[in-house]
């Protein structure tokens, strides 16, 4: 059985706000809050790279418990925005972190990527394959962003966060689900050479682009029931669940969910207004704040449910 051990997070030091995009595009602060519920956001500086965050979040998991990663025999980056495309962020950060005898692979699947990580893991220490797991959810987005396109470069923020996955006498984890539409990867993608997906023609300006309305109809039109069958198959209620984390995207998206399924806003845990919509790093960074908040506490029920570029989706129940 496993459970996460220690948990660590790091946001990069250069703070956003919303006038900064004024002089560079036609939007202003009010249309940003209003539409996203962003106030600021960090920007990795020039020469930080997504392995960069992603060792700074390893070193602050040891600095919260003292653990020991010289022998963490797994490494899993989740990222949209790794360093270069081979070799992947997760070997960056072993040599960086200096652990000696490690397997490495990337998770390639965007704003649901730090919890399709966890089910990876968990099913690594469940089975007996590895015993020591790191999972690491870091973006520098603001690498890959179009600054020319108003409906997106607001969006996106930069940070990291990792989880230490170990075998445990009890099992924290209490139901996984993922799933994937496909059919939606014109509405949501980076293409560096392709000029179409699914027939529909798209832009291989190798920056992020997206179609907002679309992605935000997905979201609100099917991850409600998401979390409803995830609850459901852990045999449990909303009401044992202490705090849903959803990838923070938009406060409107959070919003919409809580309304659907009835269930308080201020169980809701978000990262977006404070640091943007991080994508792999969004949920860690949610949980890490409402934690320094005195909101999630240990032995907590969390239901954590990733979403986006694919589109795709992945939750998980576990014990905090
Ligand atoms: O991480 C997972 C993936 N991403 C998401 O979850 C994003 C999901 N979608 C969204 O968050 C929202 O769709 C956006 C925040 C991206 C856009 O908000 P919206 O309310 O859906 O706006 P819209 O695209 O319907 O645009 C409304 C208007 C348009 O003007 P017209 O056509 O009505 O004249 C846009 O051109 O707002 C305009 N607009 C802007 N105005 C000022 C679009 N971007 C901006 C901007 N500043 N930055």
């Amino acid at each position: 059985m496993s459970k996460i051990t220690a948990f660590g997070t790091y946001v990069p030091e250069k703070i956003i706000d919303n006038h900064y995009f004024e002089d560079i595009i036609d939007t202003n602060d009010e249309w940003i809050m209003s539409r996203t519920g962003i106030k600021t956001r960090r920007f990795a500086k020039d020469g930080e790279y997504t392995s960069d965050l992603s060792v700074k979040a390893a070193e602050n998991l040891v600095a919260n418990s003292g653990k020991d990663l010289s022998d963490v025999d797994f490494i899993i980056v989740c990222t949209t925005s790794p360093d270069q495309p081979m070799p992947n962020a997760a070997s960056r950060v072993q040599y960086k972190l200096g652990i000696e005898n490690t397997g490495c692979n990337d998770i390639y699947a965007a704003c649901a990527g730090f919890v399709y990580g966890l089910q990876v893991a968990h099913g690594f220490v469940n089975s007996g394959i590895y015993r020591k797991v790191l999972v690491i959810g870091a973006e520098t987005l603001s690498k890959i962003m179009d600054f020319e396109d108003r409906t997106s470069c607001i969006l996106f923020g930069d940070g990291a966060g990792a989880a230490l996955i170990e075998p445990s006498d009890e099992e924290h984890f209490q139901a996984f689900n993922s799933g994937t539409n496909g059919d939606f990867g014109h509405d949501l993608y980076l293409s560096h050479k392709k000029n179409s997906i699914n027939g529909v023609g798209i832009n291989p300006n190798s920056r992020i682009i997206q179609n907002g309305r679309s992605v935000f109809k997905w979201a609100v039109g099917n991850i409600p029931n998401k979390i409803r069958e995830l609850v459901a198959k852990a045999g449990l209620t909303l009401d044992d669940i202490d705090f849903i984390v959803p990838h923070s995207a938009n406060l409107r998206i959070i919003e919409a969910i809580a309304r659907d399924l009835g269930y308080p806003m201020e169980q809701i845990p978000e990262s977006v207004s404070e640091y943007g919509n991080t994508s792999s790093a969004s949920i860690p960074l949610a949980i890490a704040k409402a934690e320094r908040n005195g909101k999630i506490k240990k032995g907590d029920t969390l239901l954590l449910i990733g979403f986006g570029g694919g589109l795709t989706f992945a939750g998980t129940i576990l014990k905090w």
